[in-house]
């Protein structure tokens, strides 16, 4: 659906996001033909350049972060024609005139927070102080939004001051995932599932989000939040939302979020015994060419007691989830990418069939986010053949790529589809601030016991499933993580 005319002011344009997410998404939309020709993306940043040298960086990025494939250069050309730049000081007044002579206040004007949280207010302010950013006008911040309960609210806070929350965008890049959308076509459009969605089918859920990235280069953030900081409360939180939350009586912005909500608030505290924190460790053999740094050299403090892996058992206190434990997982520098949840049915209520004995295995639907998006619902069927009545458990697997063709390998990166529906004016898939406030509620008793308790990571080596605690952790309740790989 084509937008309307609008003004995006990139703050923080110089940043890491900007040059890899942010601009190359923005092309990537101008090529599917979503951007109108009157749109303006202005970048601002503290660093002193001219538009000619902006307008070389994001040539350099497009060149580095979108596929070769779209690199078409008279295409390249009209795009980086949009591009404007102003040098700004978020917390002076350079700058701020320049950029309001670029915003034209008859368009849409939309404005990109890609900056540390602690500028947020002054940007918030300064906007409004000069006049630049109307009633309408539309910002979108960034995570980390807040790293506990009272930093999230005084951000809250600070943009409320200025902005009215259907202003405001808080994005959680994993909802503009296509695969994580479809969680909710899955649940929704299909009289399938519904019906058995809760704990009198469902014997326990996974939701697991592993990478082989470590935080090298990033640790001094990385440091400071941790795995659960970091995905669980935000990334994992949304995740486990979209499968626990009831049907919203409609596809709309707060009928969508007052569901989730309802999950957080429902989510139980988790006792220190449910929950596994890891830490990679590095390896230095003789034979690698490169070694591989642990965590504590990655974070340049040899004492961190900070998780880059933590695995936990969480339970829901509503009627639908009421025993039905939720098994979160997720950690850097394991043994592959992959981001999946796995829904695991109780037995059948009895077996007809004697012979079968031993050999029946749970359904499950995994729903696998990436890579090789799709869908897998394990059945059992009889075994071929005319020896009696033996069971076997088969695939019922489904590859998005393969059932939707080309339109199933072009999907838009996350931050394409979020940025176009700050410009639609659609903030289903953007965080309301009592959900994010709910969320560190949650999060924070737990982080608090393991600094008040001295908690220490177990060290568990890259390139593995995590730490062997966290088998444990399933093995004592009868059940088993899937396989990583
Ligand atoms: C970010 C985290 O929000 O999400 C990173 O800060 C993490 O630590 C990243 O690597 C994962 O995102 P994706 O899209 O690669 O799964």
């Amino acid at each position: 659906i084509p937008v309307d005319a609008f003004d995006l002011v990139i703050f923080g344009a110089t940043g890491d996001l900007a040059n890899r997410k942010i601009f190359p998404g923005l092309f990537r939309r101008f090529l599917a033909g979503q951007m109108p020709d009157e749109a303006r993306l202005i970048g601002a940043a503290r660093t002193e350049q001219s538009r000619e040298e902006f307008q070389t960086q994001i040539r350099a990025a497009i060149k580095e972060f979108v596929a070769p494939a779209k690199q078409d250069a008279t295409q390249i050309d009209a795009f980086i024609e949009r591009l404007h730049y102003v040098s700004i000081d978020a917390r002076g007044e350079a700058g701020w005139s320049e950029l309001k002579s670029l915003i034209r206040p008859e368009v849409i004007n939309a404005f990109y927070f890609s900056v540390a949280p602690a500028l947020f207010g002054d940007l918030a302010e300064r906007l409004k102080t000069h006049g630049i950013a109307g009633n309408d006008a539309r910002i979108v911040v960034e995570k980390p939004f807040g790293r506990d309960l009272a930093s999230a609210r005084k951000l809250n806070a600070a943009l409320a001051e200025h902005f009215e929350e259907h202003q405001i965008y808080r994005i959680d890049h994993y909802l503009g995932k296509e695969t994580v959308q479809n969680l909710m076509a899955v649940r929704f459009a299909n009289i399938l599932f519904e019906p058995i969605w809760n704990s009198q089918y469902i014997d326990h859920v996974q939701i697991t989000v592993a990478e082989t990235v470590g935080v090298g280069g990033r640790g001094s953030y990385y440091d400071k939040s941790g795995a659960m900081r970091d995905m669980v409360q935000n990334h994992l939180m949304q995740l486990l939302c979209m499968i626990a939350m009831e049907p919203p009586y409609h596809f709309d912005p707060n009928a969508v979020r007052d569901e989730k909500l309802k999950v957080i608030r429902a989510l139980q505290p988790v006792p220190p015994q449910d929950i596994v924190r890891g830490q990679y460790l590095g390896w230095h053999r003789d034979d690698q060419e490169k070694p591989m740094p642990g965590y504590l050299e990655d974070s340049e403090d040899p004492n961190s007691k900070t998780e880059s892996y933590i695995a936990m058992k969480v339970h829901i206190a509503n009627w639908r989830w009421k025993n039905t434990p939720f098994y979160l997982r997720t950690g850097k520098r394991l043994r592959a990418r992959t981001s999946e949840i796995a829904i695991t049915f109780k037995e059948p209520p009895h077996s007809i069939f004697d012979e079968a004995e031993g050999s029946w295995q749970p359904n499950q639907l995994v729903i696998r986010l990436q890579p090789n998006e799709g869908m897998n619902l394990k059945m059992m069927i009889k075994e071929p053949g005319p020896g009696g009545m033996r069971l076997k458990q088969v695939p019922l697997d489904m590859s998005f790529a393969q059932a939707l063709g080309e339109e199933g390998t072009d999907m838009p990166d996350a931050y394409e589809r979020l940025i176009m529906d700050v410009i639609r004016g659609n903030q289903t898939l953007f965080m309301r601030g009592d959900e994010v406030e709910a969320a560190w509620a949650w999060t924070d008793p737990i982080i608090q016991g393991w600094e008040e308790r001295g908690d220490t990571p177990s060290p568990y080596d890259s390139g593995t499933t995590g730490p062997d605690d966290a088998l444990m952790l399933m093995h004592r309740d009868g059940r088993r993580w899937r396989h990583i790989k």
